[in-house]
């Protein structure tokens, strides 16, 4: 059932309910950055609706309307949904208010953006976040269109990166290392929980807890991480920091690098950035 007024322009408009828009969306709320009754959502179902409502955002199941009432258009539905939801909507623009559209869609390029929206190149924007967005702690990184007018691009990125800036850190980066940066950044957090299973499966067979084991191994990966983010030191020189001549974490590494762990990792990079390319070049 829709609740919004088909006479107000809203500042953002969400096409896309779930997950991540939820927690985009949400926290764009809760930090201030705009207020519910100024967000238009759009989801064929009633299925994420009810926490947007809950807030006050309104809600519809009419994309056209978001993308027809709203300054700020996110694309968040699945990328397999993507030909349905645009060959749906009018996507000639002339007369509307929207005056940026971001896609959080992955593996939608740039370029298949501005062939389907009769938009100005700066006004496009793809962005990649992670699924930290969910706890406030992810990253997003940005691309806009190479031959976009920089002075309009100089107006309209700074909005871009301030709202991403309310699920995490941001980062502008060429299109080209998008599939690079989802490998590490989009998939990673698969990666650390893969990680810290192992270490607590290592932990369990040493006779601690299961609990116990998960939250030792997920503390040390967290402060770790935050140890390489706030002190901005070398990845070396912290790792040495806490290896000492002939001490245990040194016959770890030993174990570790013996295991291939290092290359294993370049590998995954390497699998996961060619994956999104064969992803990109499907749509
Ligand atoms: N989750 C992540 O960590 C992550 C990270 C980076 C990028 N992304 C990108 O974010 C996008 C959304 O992912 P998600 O995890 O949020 O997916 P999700 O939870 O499954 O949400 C998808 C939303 O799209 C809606 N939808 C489906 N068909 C639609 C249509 N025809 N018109 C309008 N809305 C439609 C769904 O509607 P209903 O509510 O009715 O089911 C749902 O609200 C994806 O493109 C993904 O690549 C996700």
């Amino acid at each position: 059932m829709s609740n919004y007024d088909s006479h107000k322009i809203y500042e953002i408009g969400f096409i896309g309910a779930g997950n991540m828009a939820q927690a985009i969306g949400l926290a764009f709320v809760k930090k201030g950055i705009c207020k519910a009754e100024n967000i238009l959502v759009s989801a064929p179902s009633e299925n994420n609706k009810k926490p947007w409502r809950d807030v006050g955002v309104a809600v519809t199941s009419d994309n056209n309307a978001v993308f027809c009432c709203s300054k700020i258009v996110i694309l968040a539905t699945k990328p397999q949904y993507f030909q349905k939801v645009v060959s749906g909507l009018f996507t000639k623009t002339i007369g509307l208010p929207l005056n940026i559209l971001i896609s959080i869609m992955a593996g939608i390029t740039l370029s298949t953006l501005h062939e389907m929206f009769d938009l100005d190149p700066s006004s496009l924007f793809k962005v990649m976040p992670n699924t930290p967005s969910l706890i406030g702690q992810g990253f997003s990184v940005i691309a806009h269109m190479d031959n976009a007018d920089s002075k309009k691009i100089f107006e309209n990125l700074p909005t871009v990166k301030y709202l991403m800036g309310a699920v995490g850190g941001v980062e502008v980066i060429p299109e080209s290392l998008m599939n690079a940066a989802g490998a590490v950044s989009g998939s990673g957090p698969a990666y650390a929980f893969l990680i810290i299973e192992a270490l607590a499966d290592g932990a369990v067979k040493q006779g601690i807890p299961r609990d116990l084991a998960v939250r030792l191994a997920a503390s040390a990966i967290a402060g770790g991480s935050l140890m390489v983010l706030e002190t901005g030191k070398h990845t070396g020189q912290l790792k040495d920091m806490v290896t000492s001549a002939g001490g245990s974490t040194i016959a770890a590494l030993h174990a570790l690098e013996r295991g291939g762990v290092r290359s294993a990792m370049m590998d995954a990079i390497e699998a996961a950035t060619n994956r999104w390319e064969k992803m990109g070049e499907k749509k």
